[in-house]
């Protein structure tokens, strides 16, 4: 029998603790990354997802490791990365989290005025750090801003194979919207812009750019 290709994605949000009733987090829906989840089942591959907390069906046939922090995600990404032929990094991980995270709800009254907060890990970067030749990496960015450079500098500083850049400033895209818009960079100098459309669509065309 011919071994499946393996495809590891993430998706969602993450939420960083500050006490038991309180969080740091982002709006992400996970419906970019459970589009790619689905797309790579519809392929062919064996999947693996791994899912910040999203309010998404659940996939029929498909195993979700759910995790909540940056670091679980870490954690559950880095236990299935080597197996992995193909790796999409969709979640928007929390870049930080509150250096304390306190076991019992915090008082209104003692509420700090600032919160410490520490850096967490970048995952993808350390995944990049630990590709194989057999691996194709890719991550997104989502920007406010100077979109295609600061895409290209993460293609670069997280030695990515493919990066999908996302301007999130722009209307209806992006965040929690059934759609997306995509221009695809490659560490090969490729630029591929696939234009505004829905997250399926869109999943189903990264993948045929990405395959060819
Ligand atoms: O979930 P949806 O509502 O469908 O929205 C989709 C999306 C907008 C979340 C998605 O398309 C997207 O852009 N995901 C990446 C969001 C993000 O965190 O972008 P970034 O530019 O901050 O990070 C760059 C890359 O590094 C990303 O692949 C991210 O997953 C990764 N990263 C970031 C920080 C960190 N600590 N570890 C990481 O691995």
């Amino acid at each position: 029998m011919v071994k499946k290709l393996n495809c590891l994605v993430s998706a969602g949000p993450t939420r960083e603790w500050i006490d038991p009733v309180r969080f740091i987090s982002n709006p992400s829906s996970g419906k970019m990354g459970y589009a790619l989840a689905k797309e790579a089942m519809r392929r062919g591959y064996e999947v693996n997802l791994v899912s910040g907390p999203v309010n998404l069906k659940a996939i029929d046939g498909l195993f979700i490791t759910q995790v909540e922090t940056a670091e679980e995600m870490r954690h559950a990404m880095l236990e299935k990365f080597e197996q992995a032929d193909l790796i999409l990094m969709c979640a928007a991980v929390s870049d930080h989290r509150p250096v304390v995270r306190s076991k019992h709800k915090t008082k209104k009254t003692e509420f700090p005025q600032s919160i410490e907060m520490i850096a967490n890990e970048d995952i993808l970067a350390e995944l990049g750090s630990k590709k194989e030749k057999f691996q194709t990496l890719v991550g997104f960015a989502a920007e406010t801003e100077n979109g295609e450079e600061n895409a290209k500098k993460k293609l670069k500083k997280k030695n990515l194979d493919w990066i999908a850049l996302n301007e999130i400033s722009k209307k209806m895209i992006g965040f929690n919207s059934d759609f997306n818009e995509i221009t695809l960079f490659s560490s090969h100098g490729k630029t591929i812009k696939l234009g505004f459309l829905n997250k399926e669509k869109l999943a189903n065309r990264m993948f045929e750019v990405i395959l060819e």
